[in-house]
């Protein structure tokens, strides 16, 4: 009996363990650099992260796509987050977050469950990486067509 307790509570520390190496017990920029590395930010805001699996250079990351994203609400652009991150303390940059309504495909409903902490490592985290890239194009309406390249975001069904 005593050694299943034993067993219990080393499982039970054990994902202590996984959710402390996530985000506790870390310095705000390795937290910041882990929630954008798991909650996907770079899938869109850094160029081919994806088609590369993740093999970029940090230096190069969240510099923006230009690569448009074109569906019912227009054309929109994965923003330059390293130029964004500029304009804002930390304080302005959680408020910004939390209120901004965002075009698709930017999942800005994740940011509910996050901590006004969590939210303010990102953005110490992308302030340290420094100022790089360009801005990307700018959103544009449905009736506008994109000059260049981007991503048909609509469901297609083949007919038979
Ligand atoms: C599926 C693609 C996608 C993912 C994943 C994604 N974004 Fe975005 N993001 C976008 C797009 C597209 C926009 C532009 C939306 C708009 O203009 O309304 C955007 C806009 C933003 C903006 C507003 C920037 C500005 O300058 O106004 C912030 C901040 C942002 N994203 C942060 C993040 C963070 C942090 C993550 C990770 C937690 C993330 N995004 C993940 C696509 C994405």
């Amino acid at each position: 009996m005593r050694k299943l307790i034993w067993i219990v509570l080393s499982f039970v520390s054990l994902a202590g363990n996984v959710r402390a190496n996530g985000v506790q017990g870390k310095s705000r920029i390795e937290q910041g650099r882990w929630l954008v590395r798991i909650a996907g930010c770079n899938d869109c805001h850094t160029p081919n992260y994806s088609q590369l699996e993740g093999n970029v250079p940090e230096k190069d990351w969240l510099v923006g796509s230009e690569v448009g994203f074109k569906g019912p609400w227009g054309t929109s652009y994965a923003t330059n987050l390293r130029l964004t991150v500029e304009q804002y303390t930390e304080a302005a940059f959680v408020s910004y977050l939390r209120q901004k309504r965002y075009l698709p495909p930017m999942p800005g409903f994740i940011f509910k469950h996050l901590t006004n902490e969590e939210i303010a490592s990102v953005h110490a985290y992308i302030k340290q990486l420094g100022v790089a890239g360009k801005r990307t194009p700018r959103n544009l309406p449905p009736s506008q067509k994109p000059k260049g390249p981007y991503i048909y975001f609509v469901p297609q069904v083949d007919s038979k």
